[in-house]
């Protein structure tokens, strides 16, 4: 940051009183302009940019008021001081109402001046930061990350503070939190916002193939190889990487990453050159690395290069107050999608879907909200409209906690019911992977798998949603 003082517009028709304040800013060491009406002064501030204006409440050409209004609107960066010809909180409170920082009122102590300008212009220097965060999640038109829980807003706060940075941030959280949102929030709004964002689904790659897919091969590096290609790290020179699901790299690979990550170097496959490249880092995993780490599975060195900020989605479960605010956005998203309006939930509709469990999170909980939209049949969407997982599974009921629910059955019978719910949650918080889930229940993967086909679970309608 630089280390200049600030810049600072006057804008008053007195001229004596434009002279004086511009005698005492300038031997405060401030950058100090000066307009007698709010026309000239309005057209100053559109040519540069001011950190603080002082502005007359009184102008020959216009109320102070609306020149506020038009800074505020223009360039809400800029700090405004008010000044009253009286004490007048009448207009004190309009202005602050409008905007204003502050007021004075003449004859003003320049002491407490200069005390009140160095204080609003260090505050604002603090804001700035925000406002450009906002302005560009509106320039990029993303879609709203929607909550309004403490724990989201503490998310919403940790990305706006890790945005600016070249910070290396893990993004942790079930399946359908949100973590590749986040992930595309923080590149969208951070300096290198108009630079490439590049995702690299770790997953679903062999070892070799996402080798070359991220560090790019020469020419005869292996017998497909009929061409020298750039890897992803190259695409993403000036931008971000987003490494979703990095838990499952493997220990080679792994050992390459930290090397980028250290060095911010690498050589294509079977290539002899050292590329350099300015990428940030984002990775993002359901799995826990730090069991990992101590199952030998992921590098301990890694982890903590990854893990210098980490930012922790909560599941929805655990955030039910967002419920609401996500359905309004996801009906608002699917009615404009699929041409209705004005649709809403019946309460009881709405209380089921306040109810369920979402072991899928906020991405089952979109798709059933599309789901409802396209089935209803008229601007009332009722409890027929949902899917079957929502009308049966209240909060996770445990067997037991709903001793009518299983009156007239065999244990058989109810014991099966719940195996399947169980393993039904824990296959959709594990995103459909029958290997994570199986690591989780730790059972065999052959085990889960014969459940799966014994209790009739149908995988493959769900991966992929
Ligand atoms: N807070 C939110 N506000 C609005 N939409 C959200 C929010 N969180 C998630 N979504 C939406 O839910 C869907 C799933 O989110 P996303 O793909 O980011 O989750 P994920 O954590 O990466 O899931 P997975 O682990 O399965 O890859 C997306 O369509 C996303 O836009
Ligand atoms: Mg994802």
């Amino acid at each position: 940051m630089s280390v200049r003082k600030g810049s600072l517009l006057i804008i008053d028709d007195e001229k004596e009183i434009v002279e004086s304040l511009e005698e005492l800013l300038k031997s405060a060491g401030y950058q100090t302009n000066t307009a007698l009406c709010a026309e000239e002064g309005l057209q100053k501030l559109g040519r540069e940019p001011f950190d603080l204006v002082l502005l007359d409440v009184n102008l020959p050409d216009s109320n102070g008021l609306d020149v506020l209004r038009s800074i505020k609107r223009d360039s809400p960066e800029t700090a405004v001081i008010m000044i009253t010809a009286y004490d007048s909180s009448q207009v004190a409170f309009q202005a602050s109402r409008e905007g204003a920082e502050s007021y004075i009122t003449k004859p003003w102590d320049n002491d407490k001046l200069l005390l009140e300008i160095r204080n609003l212009l260090d505050r604002s220097r603090l804001q700035v930061e925000n406002i450009l965060l906002r302005r560009a999640l509106k320039r990029f038109g993303l879609p709203n990350i929607i909550g309004k829980s403490e724990r989201m807003q503490r998310v919403f706060d940790l990305i706006t503070q890790v945005a600016p940075s070249r910070a290396t941030v893990l993004i942790t959280g079930e399946s359908g939190t949100g973590k590749e949102l986040v992930a595309k929030t923080i590149h969208a709004t951070s300096p290198r916002a108009d630079k490439p964002f590049v995702p690299v689904n770790t997953g679903a790659m062999p070892v070799d193939l996402l080798e070359s897919t991220l560090f790019g091969h020469v020419k005869g590096a292996f017998t497909s190889a009929i061409a020298t290609k750039r890897g992803l790290f190259e695409v993403a020179d000036q931008g971000t990487i987003f490494f979703d699901e990095i838990g499952t790299v493997g220990v080679e690979t792994q050992a390459k990453l930290l090397r980028v990550i250290q060095e911010r170097e690498f050589m294509r496959l079977g290539g002899t050159e050292t590329i350099k490249v300015d990428v940030r880092i984002l990775a993002a995993t359901n799995a826990d690395l730090k069991k990992m780490v101590q199952a030998n599975t992921f590098r301990e060195d890694l982890y903590y290069r990854l893990n210098v900020i980490s930012i922790p989605l909560p599941p929805l479960r655990e955030r039910i107050e967002d419920i609401p605010v996500l359905v309004e956005h996801f009906l608002t998203k699917y009615c404009a999608e699929n041409g209705r309006e004005g649709l809403t939930f019946s309460p009881e509709a709405m209380k089921l879907l306040m109810d369920h469990d979402w072991p899928g999170n906020v991405r089952e909980l979109e798709n059933a909200v599309e789901r409802a939209v396209i089935l209803a049949s008229g601007p009332l969407i009722g409890t027929e409209a949902l899917p079957d997982q929502v009308l049966e599974n209240h909060r996770c009921s445990a067997p037991g906690h709903a001793p009518q629910e299983m009156e007239g059955r065999s244990l058989f019978d109810i014991v099966e019911e719940f195996e399947r719910k169980t393993i039904m949650d824990m296959l959709a918080r594990s995103g459909w992977s029958q290997t994570e889930a199986a690591d989780r229940f730790k059972i065999p993967l052959s085990t889960l798998n014969q459940k799966i086909k014994r209790l009739r679970i149908d995988i493959k309608q769900h991966r992929g949603t």
